[in-house]
């Protein structure tokens, strides 16, 4: 049995007073399922917590209501499951928890910023240097616990007697840090010593960047400047003694190696240089209350993959190619002289002569400086992370060599839960782009692109992409987080943000309405994403949480559009760089009144629906009604009596269908399939209508023109990609025209997933897993595959919250077989291409048609 607290394994730190526990129970016999259970949580030897024998089938999200929990202490849980043959199956895990409700202990403190602009050459140089805290003390027991809490304005990492505290990387992480700032939790008993004993917090800029905030624009030049650090040590010893260390005016801060520490520029470092002075701290008056334990899973290093070559381009330079677009940096292990230098810059491409090409990442330097000490040594960064394929070597002391490199990529650590691989090499390359994309982009919040000055948690791009990232790894909790700084960032009217965490570009536009830049298509995650997650993994509460956002924003919206001037009075995005956008421009030809139309009726449904889950019948009456008004308005305006919408772009179309606007919805899917091959085949749509297109074809009788135009090769399609090298999704469908040329280097990025949202369909479809949206979470589920001419096999498994669906299927000397896994505690209906229908409970099955 495999259980989690709250979506983590054995969370550390867990600021949760009903904590829900979930596992899943391994056997695969058939038809087994969970008659009953019975949970027990314990604080050492003392029982706190007795369920009782519960008659429940529920597995997934079982709240343990009214547990007396204390903060900083650790709970054993203890699950026994008994299935319908009367085994029980027993297992235990533990969780700790955080200040809970409790003030953080310590102070903020932070640097004073007349010392670092006189120590820096230049009060420039002042801006991207670190700064390490710094506190020594005696102790003299063995620790038997030991917690190290920290939070920090800017990203930290902790060393303790000179060595790395844990493996995470850009803690606390990306948030709306003046109203949600997370705080991490370190087990240090083992880097603690008896005697004199140094902690060390080194701070650098990372998200909290005058850059990336965007505040270069707006002026706010010393942004860096209120970089602060908040810790609390506790140390418990073999007789239960508790020695404390907090952050206070008896810390010290001082520099370190590092004279470039930024995101976007990259790392510049001397392996020798030393910082003996140090200074005492200020404390500063930071709100406390915004601080909160984590709920997702932090950035590791989660695989390491080797240089695949070293090559020489005409222009005569060296450049290392890793063979896969990535995100995350190089391991130098390098055997050289007292300052030496590797200087080394970053790219996904080559250009059509072969050379180095990073134009693309706009001012983003992207760069990694390393000068040496003697000897052998090995050096990777901490404070910045980049988004390549290939790395220029400016500087090298000797030789380059494959040996000298080791590739670390770096995301949230997710638990993986898709696999798919089929018998055609095209689309797993495709299959496979997707899941790069989202793991460069998946890194502590959803971003656009992990490259170039840009890296932001684009709404639309976050909920474009999740019905595929809900497939490819488990991001119940990583999206839990997001959406806290989503709901936070909403306006005061509702306006919900472009970008979450909403960064500071307020003048960058015109302020709005609600002093938020809003965009129908964007803001509309606020919706989809809630709602999305609830569908994967029956997560109720966190659906409750953004109901009041989700309610907010349709409001907003509703309001706005009974104005004279209606919906579409401010800047919408419209259908992203679509085909059918005038030459020059990125919006799309769908009329962007009509997207917030369809959009803002996608919200609202979500939203009645959500208020049908959560059992609120006045609220899904009240937005019922919203609807309807505005559903008479919208058929007024863009629908034809034939009973379709009269807008003739690929995209209005697909909305209709997808949002469920039109009366007629075969003859809007026969418009559909007729435009799509009026259209050759070509795939004219944006962000807006790409992650639905393959997914209302299929649905509404058109599979063979949705796979025409998932096997097209020719651009515009997919697997033109693919067949240019792609190894991840790319922005433009053309990033690299057919001549070999680039699409402006202003916006023409080569690890984008809004294109891959089409991942799902490979699931859904052409493998066959399928939601049934009535039971969340995949407790009831429909295996569908719609093979089609290019593929005869696919092999895929799905780890939903009850545990590992699979689905095998194999098409050969006219028969078409199915071989099928349903988890304990489950139910599918497997539905074969030829139409027959079968209902099973758990185990494993094979079925078979003629062809
Ligand atoms: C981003 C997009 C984003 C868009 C807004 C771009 O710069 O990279 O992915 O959604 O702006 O239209």
């Amino acid at each position: 049995m495999e259980i989690k607290i709250e979506n983590l394994n054995r969370p550390l730190g867990l600021d949760e007073i009903n904590p829900r526990v979930s596992y899943i129970v391994k056997p695969e016999e058939k038809n087994s399922f969970q008659v009953g259970y019975e949970i027990n949580v314990k604080r050492g030897c003392r029982v706190l917590y007795e369920s009782g024998h519960v008659k429940s089938s529920q597995t997934v999200n079982i709240e343990l209501r009214g547990l007396p929990l204390k903060a900083y202490t650790e709970y054993t849980v203890e699950v026994a499951s008994e299935d319908n043959t009367g085994r029980t199956i027993c297992a235990e895990t533990v969780f700790e928890t955080g200040k809970l409700n409790e003030e953080m202990k310590g102070s903020f403190i932070g640097a004073n910023f007349d010392t670092k602009v006189n120590l820096t050459a230049n009060k420039e140089d002042c801006f991207e240097r670190p700064i390490v805290f710094q506190r020594k003390f005696e102790y003299r027991c063995v620790p038997v616990k030991a917690r190290l809490y920290v939070s920090s304005i800017g990203i930290h990492y902790c060393r303790i007697n000179g060595e790395i505290v844990g493996d995470c990387f850009f803690a606390p992480g990306w948030t709306s840090h003046k109203k949600h700032l997370q705080y991490y939790t370190y087990d240090v008993a083992k880097y603690l010593k008896n005697g004199e004993n140094t902690i060390e917090i080194t701070v650098s800029n990372g998200w909290y960047n005058r850059k990336i905030e965007w505040a270069e624009i707006s002026g706010q030049s010393d942004y860096s400047n209120n970089l602060a650090v908040i810790a609390y040590l506790a140390v418990t010893n073999e007789d239960g003694e508790m020695n404390e260390i907090v952050t206070d005016e008896k810390w010290r801060y001082k520099f370190n190696n590092i004279s470039l520490a930024s995101i976007f520029d990259g790392e510049h470092c001397c392996a020798y240089e030393t910082h003996l002075t140090d200074w005492p701290v200020r404390i500063l008056d930071y709100d406390k209350s915004v601080l909160r334990g984590t709920v997702s899973e932090p950035v590791r290093i989660i695989k390491h993959l080797p240089v695949q070559d070293i090559f020489t381009t005409p222009k005569g330079e060296t450049v290392l190619d890793v063979g896969q677009n990535v995100v995350g940096f190089p391991l130098l292990k390098i055997t050289g002289k007292k300052d030496a230098c590797v200087y080394m810059q970053f790219a996904e491409v080559l250009d059509n002569d072969g050379n180095f090409y990073n134009a693309n990442y706009r001012s983003a330097k992207s760069e990694l400086k390393y000068i040496l000490k003697d000897g052998y040594q090995e050096y990777h960064p901490r404070t910045t992370f980049y988004g390549f394929r290939y790395i220029r070597v400016n500087e090298y002391p000797g030789i380059v060599s494959k040996d000298n490199f080791e590739i670390c990529i770096l995301h949230s650590d997710m638990e993986c839960t898709g696999y798919f691989e089929c018998d055609n090499p095209l689309l797993n390359r495709l299959h496979n782009n997707i899941l790069w994309s989202m793991r460069g982009n998946y890194l502590d919040i959803p971003t656009d692109c992990p490259q170039r000055d840009e890296r932001l948690g684009w709404t639309a791009d976050a909920h474009a992409f999740l019905s595929t990232a809900g497939y490819l790894y488990n991001v119940n909790a990583f999206m839990k987080k997001w959406l806290i700084d989503l709901r936070l960032d909403q306006g005061k009217k509702g306006a919900v943000p472009v970008i979450v965490p909403n960064i500071n570009i307020s003048d960058a536009y015109e302020i709005r309405e609600d002093t938020v830049n809003y965009s129908s298509g964007w803001s509309d995650a606020a919706a989809v994403c809630p709602y999305t997650v609830y569908q994967y993994y029956d997560d109720k509460r966190l659906l409750g949480e953004q109901l009041e956002s989700m309610r907010k924003w349709c409001d907003f919206l509703y309001k706005q559009f009974m104005t004279p001037k209606g919906i579409n009075t401010e800047h919408h995005f419209g259908d992203w760089v679509a085909l059918d956008a005038q030459e020059g421009d990125y919006i799309g030809a769908t009329p962007l009144d009509f997207i917030a139309h369809a959009f803002m009726l996608y919200s609202i449904k979500l939203t009645i629906q959500a208020e049908r889950v959560l059992e609120d019948p006045e609220g899904a009456e009240r937005y019922e009604m919203m609807y309807d008004t505005t559903k008479k308005m919208f058929t007024d305006k863009y629908c034809t009596e034939e009973g379709v919408v009269n807008v003739p772009t690929q995209t209005a179309k697909i909305l209709a269908l997808k949002f469920d606007l039109v009366k007629n919805k075969p003859l809007q899917a026969k418009y559909l399939a007729e435009q799509i091959i009026e259209d050759d085949y070509r795939l004219i749509v944006g962000f807006l209508g790409i992650p639905y297109i393959l997914h209302v074809l299929s649905e509404n009788g058109y599979k063979d023109i949705a796979y025409r135009m998932l096997l097209r090769r020719e651009y515009p399609s997919w697997l033109y990609q693919v067949d240019k090298g792609a190894t991840t999704i790319w922005e433009h469908l053309d990033g690299i025209k057919e001549d070999g040329s680039f699409w402006s280097a202003d916006m023409n990025s080569f690890n984008h997933y809004a294109y891959g949202s089409i991942g799902s369909f490979l699931y859904e479809y052409l493998g066959g897993i399928r939601l049934n949206p009535k039971y969340p979470g995949f407790k009831k589920f429909i295996v569908r595959p719609e093979p089609c001419e290019a593929v005869n096999s696919v092999k895929m498994s799905f780890k939903s919250v009850y545990g590992w669906i699979k689905v095998k299927w194999l098409r050969s000397e006219g028969i078409f077989k199915l071989e099928v896994t349903v988890p304990f505690n489950t139910s599918a209906t497997i539905v074969m291409p030829g139409g027959d229908n079968y209902k099973v409970e758990s185990g494993s099955y094979s079925f078979s048609e003629k062809i």
